[in-house]
């Protein structure tokens, strides 16, 4: 009982909080502006290209796989973008990373907003047996690429007042079992941009860190990935890319999608761990695991 008299109006407060939000967003406030999306040949990294086109942004997008680059590319121009390239780039080399940004300086002559979404190695669910290999491969991937590439922006994104956006999840704030070093990955990241946004506010340096924490999204590998190991129910990746590129340009500290159900998640988490806990693994057919 004590506990839902601090839960309770903690919960309202919180609901107002969120739907009363004073700043207001529009198009303007990205038309013109120079954004990189790594990860954009599918998923929710292709669906942020498309936001960030339909408001008349310059973009480029990376990944892979060049033939689905030039699709994504076609129709960010077909969206409205100011323009639209890309660049063809594996993240698990740290050499191409760096090469990314001094490619998309020469595309963009510098750079508003650096969002950084991909993810590879082996992300579908396993269980952890020891090999160092994958661990290494996911860290390198999954967090290295994501500092390398910050650090080779970070005199552009300084020049430019910018903004960095980091995709994170739910995983990057509770242990997720059967996906421990991408879990492990998302930790990492979490730390070093919290570490950052506040050095950088220490330094008085105008520029600024948004992490988007989010639930189960229903790009086509996340589904296929869970598949029959979990019984959860997917929310749209249109309006999660939507949700992320509104905070990261109103310079909101974190995005979390899908709101309610997460940050519930998330406020249980530091009272009640282990209820936590259990609640996750009831949602885990561990016997389809291996
Ligand atoms: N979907 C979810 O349920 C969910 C939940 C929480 C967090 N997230 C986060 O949201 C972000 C996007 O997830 P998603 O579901 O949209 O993933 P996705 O559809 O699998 O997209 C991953 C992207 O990363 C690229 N990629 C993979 N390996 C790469 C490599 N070695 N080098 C360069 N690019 C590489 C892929 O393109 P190529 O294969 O062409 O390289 C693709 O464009 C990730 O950071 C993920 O952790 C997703
Ligand atoms: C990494 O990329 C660089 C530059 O593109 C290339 O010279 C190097 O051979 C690559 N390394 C590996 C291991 O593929």
């Amino acid at each position: 009982m004590a506990v839902l008299k601090i839960l309770v109006p903690l919960l309202i407060g919180l609901g107002a909080y969120y739907f009363y939000s004073p700043e207001s967003f529009s198009a303007e406030m990205v038309k013109g502006k120079r954004v990189l999306v790594t990860g954009s040949s599918t998923g929710i990294g292709e669906q942020i290209a498309y936001e960030f086109a339909r408001m008349g942004a310059n973009l480029v997008v990376t990944a892979r796989r060049e033939n689905l680059l030039e699709k994504v590319v076609q129709k960010c121009l077909k969206l409205g973008a100011s323009s639209a390239q890309y660049v063809v780039a594996d993240m698990s080399n740290l050499t191409s990373a760096q090469e990314v940004i001094e490619e998309t300086k020469s595309k963009l002559g510098g750079l508003d907003y650096l969002v950084l979404n991909h993810v590879g190695g082996v992300v579908g669910f396993h269980l952890f047996k020891g090999d160092m290999e994958i661990v290494k491969q996911s860290l390198t991937v999954n967090f290295l690429s994501y500092i390398q590439l910050t650090s080779s922006a970070l005199e552009m994104l300084q020049e430019s007042e910018g903004s960095i956006i980091v995709i994170s999840s739910m995983t990057g704030r509770i242990g997720s079992p059967f996906n421990t070093e991408y879990s492990a990955a998302k930790f990492a990241l979490e730390g070093f941009y919290s570490a950052l946004r506040t050095e950088m506010r220490l330094r008085k340096i105008n520029l600024y860190v948004t992490v988007a924490v989010l639930g189960y999204i229903d790009t086509e590998n996340a589904m296929k990935a869970v598949g029959d190991r979990m019984s959860l129910v997917p929310s749209s990746k249109e309006e999660c890319a939507q949700k992320i590129v509104r905070g990261g340009v109103l310079r909101h500290r974190e995005v979390i999608f899908p709101y309610w159900s997460q940050k519930f998640v998330l406020l249980l988490r530091d009272w009640m761990p282990n209820l936590v806990d259990q609640l996750i693994g009831k949602s885990y057919k561990v016997e389809n695991i291996h």
